[in-house]
C-alpha cells in the first residue's frame, strides 16, 4: 500500500491525473496522513500495515451515566468488539449559540479516553446532522430562527456557518484524541445518511472539507442506507453501507462504487420504540448470521446499538410526519439499556468469537451493577403549572412559532380574549405539539399535531372570556425535511374563522437540562396540569425502574436531574433511574403530570416494563370509523411492481390532482394474503417526490400492532428499515386482498406518479405487493 499526503484542500499530492477516471484503491483517494498508523486500503483497513477488521458497537456516551461508561466500555469489548462507534449531538454541546459545553456528562474526550483505556478503537460522527432518535437530529433548535422550511442541511450560510464553527469546535475539543496523535479515534463521519435526505453532492463536499478545516487527518467517510449509496459517493470519501439485512446486498454496492474494505456503518441490533406504537425487537439468530456472513466476507460492521442506554433528560427526539421517540433507547439491543449482558449479548459474543483476529481473546463481560427496589411512595405536594408561569408576559398580536422569541422548548401559555357571542370553532394554522385549551379556566378541547388535530370546538359566551392554551412540546423531528420543526402555536388562530389578536405568551423554558421554575408547594393536589414533589428514602443505592404506570403525561426529575418524559400509553411504563444518581438516605423526585395521576404514587422496581401499550389513555383520538369510498372512482394506475427489495418509481399515463391517495393491493409475489410497504412516496409533475410533512393516515384496511409494529405510518416515515403490515395476528381469518392505504396530503395536489419501496430483506419476504391499484381523489374515505 502506497499512502498520500492531502493538502488542507483536499487535493491529493502524489497521485498522477492520469488516474483521475479510474476506481482507485480507497488509500490513494482517501487522505492519510504519512504519521497515521491507520489507513483504508484497497481490500482492508490498515493498522500499522496489518489489517484490521473492524468490529464495531454504537453506544452514545449522553445516553448512558458518566459513571458507567467504562462498565459499558467493557460490556462492549467483552461481546467481541474491538471498536465503539459515538455520535456528537451539536445541540448537546451549545444549545444556547456560541456556548459551548464539554463537562460532566458531555466530556467527550473523556469517554475517548477511557475507550482507549479498555482497548477500544474510537469511530467518531460529530454530525453536524446525527438523526439517532435525538432532538432535531443533533442540530441546535436556535438555527429556526432563521426563515425558510428547506435551510438545514444545504449550502444556505445560515446553516453552513454554524456548522462550520461546529466542526471547527469539535477539532479543538477532540482532534488530539485522533489516532495520528496517539488517541484511538481511527476514522470520522461526514454528515450522517445524506442520501436520504438531499442530492447535492457539492454539499456533502463542503461538510467533508469543514472537518479537514477543523484539523482531522484521519481517514473521512460518509454512510448511507443501501439504496442511497450509488448516489451520494463520491471518489474522495469512503463509503460505508448501512443495513439490517441483506449484507451481501449491501457490500455489492459498495464494490460498485469503490475499492476498498467493506463495511456496514449501522447494522440494526434492534430498533427504537415510539410512543403509543409497539415494542420493537431484532432478532438475535438473524443479527449473529448476518454478522458471521460479513465477517466471512472480510468485512466490517458497526452495530447500531451495541447499547442503546436511555434519552434522559428531554433529549429524546421524533420520527416522521410526527410520533416521538421513548425515553428508553434499549433498542433490544445485546447489552440493555441498564447494561445487563443476557441470552442476546452471550449469541452475539459466542458469534464473533470463531473471527477474532490472531493472538486477540475476549475479557470476561463485566459484572452487572447492583439493582433495588423502592417501596411505594406518595407524592404530596403539588404546584400548579398556572402558578409557575412567570409574571411578565411576551405580547403578541399573533403567535409566532417560539424560537422567535427565544424560548427553546418547555410548556407555554397562551392567553387572549374571546369577546361574547355565539358557539363556534377554534383554529390555529398548526400546533406543535400538544395543547390544552380553556375557557374562563375550564377545559373544552385538545389539540394534537400527531393527528393534525388543530380545531376544538368553544361554547358560546354571554360576557368576555379567556381563552388559555397551554402548550407542551414533546421533541423536534429527528429525520427527513421536517427537522425544521418549530414549536408552539403557528399563527393566525382563528375563531369562527376571524384572527384572534393581542396575545400574552408565557413561557417555563426547560433549557438545555430541564431547568425547573421556582414553584410554590403545597400539600395536596393543584388543579390541572401541575408539578408534584414527594421523596424517597434509600438505605443503600443501585439501579432501578421507576414506574410511572399510574401518571399520565409528563418528566420526571430526581435530585434535581432531569431523568426524561413518561407518558402512560407506553410501551415503556417505566424509567431508568441509574444507581450512581442515588443518594444514600434522602431523595426528592419532582413530576410534571400534564393529564393528572390516576394515583400519585412511585414505585422503584428491579425491571423495566418496556412493551406495555395502553391506548385506550390518549387524548382523543379523531373518529376511526371511517370507510374507503373508491365505487366509481377510476384508478389513476393499475399495475405490477417488480419482484425484490428495490425502490421502484412507477408513472401514471397523466398526472392528476387529489387530497387523498389510495393505494390497493390485489396480491403479493408470495402467493400470501397478506401486504407491506416500507415506503410509500408520491411523484409530482417534475418527476421529484412530494413534500411529505402535512400527510397522515386517512384509512387503512387493517395494520399489524400486536406481533410487531406494522403501523401504517410506518409506510411514510421516510425510513425503510420499518413498514407497513396488514394484520395477522389474533384468530384467522385475517384481512386479506385487496389491502388498502389511503393517504391524506393535507392539501390537493398534482401527483404523476409514485415511488414504491417493498418490504426489506431477503427473497420471498412476505408482504412484497405485485398487482395494485392507484387511485387519487379529494375525498376518497367517508366517515361511518
Ligand atoms: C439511521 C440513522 C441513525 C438512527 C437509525 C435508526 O440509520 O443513521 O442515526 O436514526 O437510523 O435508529
Amino acid at each position: 500500500m502506497t499512502s498520500y499526503k492531502i493538502s488542507r484542500r483536499g487535493v491529493l499530492r502524489g497521485a498522477s491525473a492520469a488516474m483521475g477516471g479510474l476506481l482507485l484503491p480507497m488509500a490513494a483517494q482517501v487522505h492519510a496522513a504519512a504519521s497515521a498508523r491507520f489507513a483504508i486500503g484497497d481490500s482492508d483497513f490498515l493498522l500499522d500495515g496489518q489489517r484490521l477488521q473492524i468490529r464495531c458497537g454504537e453506544m452514545h456516551f449522553a445516553r448512558v451515566p458518566r459513571e458507567y461508561w467504562t462498565h459499558r466500555l467493557k460490556a462492549i469489548k467483552a461481546m467481541g468488539l474491538n471498536t465503539v462507534c459515538a455520535y456528537l449531538f451539536w445541540n448537546y454541546h451549545e444549545w444556547r449559540e456560541g456556548k459551548y459545553d464539554w463537562a460532566g456528562q458531555r466530556d467527550a474526550a473523556e469517554f475517548c479516553r477511557l475507550a482507549q483505556a479498555e482497548g477500544l478503537w474510537v469511530i467518531l460522527r460529530p454530525g453536524p446532522y446525527a438523526c439517532a432518535e435525538w432532538e432535531m437530529g443533533g442540530l441546535p433548535w436556535w438555527l429556526l430562527k432563521k426563515p425558510g422550511d428547506s435551510f438545514l442541511r444545504t449550502r444556505d450560510a445560515n446553516y453552513m456557518t454554524p456548522a462550520k464553527r461546529w466542526m471547527k469546535e469539535v477539532g479543538r475539543a477532540l482532534g488530539s484524541q485522533q489516532i495520528t496523535k496517539g488517541g484511538p479515534i481511527l476514522m470520522v463521519q461526514v454528515e450522517n445518511e445524506y442520501g436520504f435526505f438531499g442530492e447535492d453532492l457539492d454539499y456533502m463536499r463542503e461538510m467533508r472539507q469543514g472537518l479537514l478545516d477543523a484539523g482531522f487527518d484521519v481517514p473521512l467517510f460518509q454512510c448511507n442506507p443501501t439504496n442511497a449509496v450509488a448516489k451520494t459517493h463520491l471518489k474522495e470519501l469512503f463509503s460505508v453501507a448501512n443495513f439490517g439485512s441483506d449484507p451481501a446486498a449491501g457490500f455489492k454496492v459498495l464494490d460498485q462504487v469503490q475499492k476498498g474494505p467493506r463495511m456496514c456503518g449501522e447494522y440494526y441490533s434492534g430498533w427504537f420504540d415510539t410512543w403509543g406504537a409497539p415494542h420493537r425487537r431484532g432478532s438475535a439468530a438473524g443479527a449473529v448470521a448476518d454478522i458471521q456472513t460479513m465477517l466471512k466476507a472480510n468485512g466490517s460492521f458497526s452495530l447500531y446499538m451495541a447499547h442503546g442506554g436511555t434519552t434522559f433528560g428531554l433529549w429524546g427526539g421524533c420520527d416522521r410526519p410526527f410520533r416521538p421517540d421513548t425515553t428508553s433507547y434499549d433498542y433490544d439491543a445485546p447489552i440493555s439499556e441498564a447494561g445487563w449482558m443476557g441470552e442476546k449479548f452471550q449469541a452475539y459474543r459466542d458469534g464473533m468469537k470463531p473471527y477474532l483476529m490472531a493472538g486477540e481473546t475476549l475479557p470476561p463481560p463485566p459484572p452487572q451493577n447492583p439493582l433495588i427496589a423502592i417501596a411505594p411512595f406518595t407524592m404530596k405536594q403539588s404546584a400548579s403549572v398556572a402558578s409557575a408561569l412567570p409574571a411578565d408576559a411576551i405580547k403578541a398580536v399573533s403567535p409566532e412559532p417560539i424560537e422567535r422569541y427565544d424560548i427553546s422548548r418547555g410548556l407555554v401559555s397562551y392567553k387572549v380574549t374571546l369577546p361574547a357571542g355565539p358557539a363556534g370553532t377554534l383554529e390555529a394554522a398548526k400546533v406543535r405539539d400538544l395543547a390544552w385549551v380553556y375557557v374562563d379556566g375550564k377545559q373544552v378541547g385538545t389539540m394534537d399535531t400527531r393527528y393534525r388535530r388543530f380545531k376544538v370546538d368553544l361554547p358560546a359566551r354571554s360576557r368576555p372570556a379567556t381563552l388559555e392554551i397551554l402548550l407542551y412540546t414533546i421533541a423536534r423531528v429527528n429525520f427527513g425535511v421536517e427537522i425544521h420543526d418549530r414549536k408552539g402555536m403557528h399563527g393566525p388562530v382563528r375563531f369562527a374563522g376571524q384572527p384572534l389578536e393581542n396575545w400574552e405568551i408565557r413561557a417555563i423554558d426547560f433549557d438545555a437540562d430541564g431547568v425547573l421554575p421556582p414553584l410554590a408547594w403545597k400539600t395536596g393536589r393543584a388543579k390541572g396540569p401541575a408539578f408534584w414533589r414527594g421523596s424517597f428514602d434509600a438505605p443503600q443505592t443501585g439501579d432501578t425502574f421507576l414506574d410511572m404506570s399510574s401518571w399520565g403525561q409528563g418528566v420526571v426529575w430526581v435530585n434535581g436531574r432531569c431523568l426524561g418524559r413518561y407518558w402512560n400509553i407506553g410501551p415503556t411504563q417505566t424509567m431508568y433511574l441509574p444507581g450512581p444518581w442515588i443518594k444514600r438516605g434522602r431523595n426528592e423526585v419532582v413530576v410534571l403530570d400534564l393529564t393528572g395521576p390516576q394515583s400519585a404514587r412511585i414505585a422503584g422496581l428491579k425491571a423495566p416494563i418496556l412493551d406495555k401499550l395502553r391506548p385506550e389513555l390518549d387524548l382523543a383520538r379523531p373518529p376511526n370509523n371511517d370507510k374507503p369510498a373508491l365505487d366509481g372512482v377510476k384508478p389513476a394506475h393499475e399495475g405490477e411492481f417488480q419482484n425484490g427489495a428495490a425502490t421502484q418509481d412507477v408513472k401514471f399515463a397523466r398526472a392528476v390532482s387529489g387530497r387523498q391517495v389510495c393505494l390497493e393491493s390485489l396480491d403479493a409475489f408470495d402467493g400470501k394474503q397478506f401486504a407491506a410497504i416500507a415506503e410509500l412516496a408520491l411523484l409530482g409533475a417534475d418527476g421529484k417526490t412530494l413534500n411529505q410533512s402535512n400527510w397522515t393516515i386517512a384509512y387503512v384496511s387493517s395494520e399489524e400492532r400486536t406481533r410487531e409494529d406494522g403501523s401504517a405510518l410506518n409506510a411514510i416515515n421516510g425510513q425503510a428499515t420499518d413498514f407497513w403490515h396488514s394484520a395477522y395476528s389474533g384468530k384467522a381469518p385475517h384481512p386479506v386482498h385487496p389491502h388498502r392505504i389511503i393517504l391524506d396530503l393535507g392539501q390537493s395536489d398534482t401527483v404523476a406518479g409514485l415511488r414504491y419501496t417493498p418490504r426489506q430483506g431477503a427473497d420471498g419476504v412476505t408482504g412484497r405487493i405485485r398487482h395494485y391499484r392507484v387511485y387519487v381523489g379529494e375525498q376518497l374515505v367517508k366517515t361511518g
